[in-house]
């Protein structure tokens, strides 16, 4: 069942300050799967790579316009472990492209209280990638304002078993483990669960991102391509947010207290 959506009146293009809604009803944590940029690309009859570059310009964009709402966490999925199977020219250059990103917007993010975080398995890059990560890492580490995570070399499964990993390595004995000790070893270990889980490029498929984390996000797809999105785009989605019901496993008549970013963790004895 749906609550009715709050109604936002629609962003100005001036810039003027983004509307409000009730810190209730803000999610504390997005995630998207920043979709269709060939498509994008291929429409003005450009190579796929121009789509990713201006991919970089509606993430800056929309991370911008979810900190202005008071969004504290955003994870995007810009390389999964199966993009290896992509032509080796794109492959290499979406590597490159990251390269690019962090010199031309990190001063920038940096500057508007962006903390940036990578997750995603680190051994299989250059050496040029991981320093310019950590170079990321270490000069956001002090903001708060919002916490980027840019999901690279990422993929649910391979987070799922990397903490397994962890977690016997640390010897931990079996009758140890529950949810709670098994997502202090997974890569979000830092953040709450993701409440919106944002698709563009209008498939519908989780396609192997946070698949742990996401369990009792809302899901929202939009055929908007990544390049398209931004301070329009998160209205839209957060608008769409504000209207859902988040039940976390119970039935309405019980959940008149429960704010909308309320976590599984928190809840986890009201679930099925
Ligand atoms: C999916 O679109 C997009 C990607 C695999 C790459 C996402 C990367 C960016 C947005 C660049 C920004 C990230 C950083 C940190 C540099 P697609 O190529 O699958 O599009 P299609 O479905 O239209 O073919």
């Amino acid at each position: 069942m749906r609550r009715a959506p709050v109604k936002l009146p629609t962003p100005h293009p001036s810039g003027a300050k983004p509307p409000q809604l009730a810190k209730d009803q803000v999610p504390r944590h997005v995630a998207i799967v920043m979709d269709g940029n060939g498509r994008w690309a291929r429409k003005r009859y450009m190579p796929r790579f121009f789509g990713h570059k201006q991919g970089v310009d509606a993430l800056v964009r929309t991370v911008l316009a979810c900190a202005d709402r008071g969004v504290e966490y955003l994870t995007v999925f810009a390389f999964s472990s199966e993009n290896w199977k992509r032509p080796s020219e794109e492959v290499s250059g979406l590597m490159g492209l990251v390269l690019v990103a962090v010199s031309k917007y990190l001063a920038k993010l940096a500057g508007d209280g962006v903390r940036v975080r990578i997750v995603g398995d680190r051994a299989q890059v250059s050496d040029k990638l991981r320093e310019a990560w950590q170079h990321a890492e270490d000069s956001t580490r002090h903001n708060t304002r919002i916490n980027l995570s840019v999901a690279f070399n990422y993929g649910g499964r391979w987070d799922i078993v990397q903490a397994c990993r962890q977690a016997m390595a640390a010897g931990l004995r079996a009758e140890d483990l529950d949810e709670a000790a098994l997502n202090s070893y997974l890569a979000l270990s830092y953040a709450p669960d993701p409440d919106l889980f944002i698709r563009t490029g209008g498939e519908v498929r989780i396609s192997n991102f946070l698949l742990w984390q996401a369990a009792y996000a809302e899901l929202y797809v939009t055929d908007t391509l990544w390049p398209d999105f931004g301070e329009t785009a998160i209205h839209d989605a957060l608008s769409d947010f504000s209207s859902r019901e988040r039940k976390f496993g119970a039935i309405s008549e019980s959940l008149e207290r429960v704010p909308a970013h309320a976590g599984i963790v928190q809840h986890a004895t009201r679930a099925e």
